[in-house]
């Protein structure tokens, strides 16, 4: 036994650079996690959910939904743009900066319509310097994030996921494999609650080709004497029934596992991942982007 003493440095080693990357590592990037206050609104983040959602998360672990679907959306590079909501009175001014900064615009010419874009695709830097040469010239000037990615690009998410999302979760259940489709941000994509009950019950009937499961021991199961109740699953317009003809009735667990796939949101601005604007109604040309002040650090 020579090689004793080196044995046994090689397995501490091995122990200790494994406890360092699993446990250490991992501790002091998300151990002190807390969640954040916005003094202004006065609202919480990550937003506490219901009792009812909360309950729905156990439904969600105990039937496996996340053998199929992710919790976690993936980004892939973010870049910058320019936009300008007004060119205000100093039209000479303005219009020799715009010259130097757009390629279509020659100076001297009408200045074009507002919100305008330019400087597309640029970093950080680049769009605060041409913000800061617009304001000089007495124009009101933003710079503007958009993100990329596959998951973005499916329309899983307008950010990424980071950490403090699941600050909330006394189990996270990411997934890793993707039969269906990503639920993080579910909430905001379709927050119809009977179609997710209609959909749980009897996926086939909303989605023709889907090969999730149906969940129908979450539902009640009556024959309809007269009139059905009025908690009876409908859809588009007609009674949802069983092979036996009978009426179907959400039970507790189906209303709080829905009511949890509801509280799957990812619309809350964090500072590690800045997320675009989502689409205003109100102005439909400034297509999901925002201000980029949270990555503004120098
Ligand atoms: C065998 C894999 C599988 C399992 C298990 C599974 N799903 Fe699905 N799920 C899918 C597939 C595939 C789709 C896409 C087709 C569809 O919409 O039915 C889907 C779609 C969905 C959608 C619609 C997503 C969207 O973006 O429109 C929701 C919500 C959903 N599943 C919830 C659940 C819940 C809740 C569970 C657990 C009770 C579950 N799924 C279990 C495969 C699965």
């Amino acid at each position: 036994m020579n090689n004793g003493l080196l044995l046994f440095l090689g397995i501490l080693a091995a122990m200790m650079s494994s406890w360092f990357g699993f446990v250490h590592t991992p501790q002091v990037q998300f151990g002190n996690l807390l969640p954040e206050r916005d003094e202004i609104t006065g609202a919480t983040f990550p937003s506490p959910r219901s009792g009812s959602a909360n309950r729905g998360r156990a439904i969600y672990r105990e039937n496996g939904c996340a053998s199929c679907h992710t919790q976690q959306v993936r980004q892939e590079g973010y870049d910058f743009s320019v936009s300008v909501s007004d060119f205000g009175t100093n039209t000479v001014d303005v219009s020799s900066v715009l010259a130097g900064l757009s390629e279509s615009y020659t100076q001297g010419s009408p200045l074009p319509a507002v919100p305008y874009k330019l400087a597309e695709g640029v970093d950080l830097r680049e769009a605060e310097q041409t913000v800061k040469k617009l304001s000089n010239a007495g124009a009101a000037a933003r710079a503007l994030i958009s993100v990329s990615g596959s998951d973005i690009e499916r329309g899983w998410g307008i950010r990424r996921t980071v950490g403090s999302d699941y600050l909330l979760d006394a189990e996270v259940m990411l997934g890793s494999v993707r039969i269906g489709p990503d639920l993080a941000n579910l909430g905001n994509r379709n927050s119809d609650s009977n179609w997710h009950y209609v959909h749980l019950f009897q996926p086939r009937q909303v989605v023709e080709d889907s090969v999730m499961p149906s969940y129908a021991y979450l539902f009640d199961k009556r024959p309809v004497n007269g009139v059905p109740d009025a908690d009876a699953l409908r859809y588009d317009g007609e009674l949802v029934t069983d092979a036996e003809g009978r009426q179907v009735i959400p039970r507790n667990t189906a209303k709080d596992l829905v009511a949890y796939l509801l509280s799957l949101r990812l619309d809350e601005p964090v500072f590690e991942a800045p997320a675009p604007e989502q689409e205003k109604k109100a102005t439909p040309s400034e297509d999901a982007e925002t201000e980029a002040s949270p990555a503004s650090s120098e």
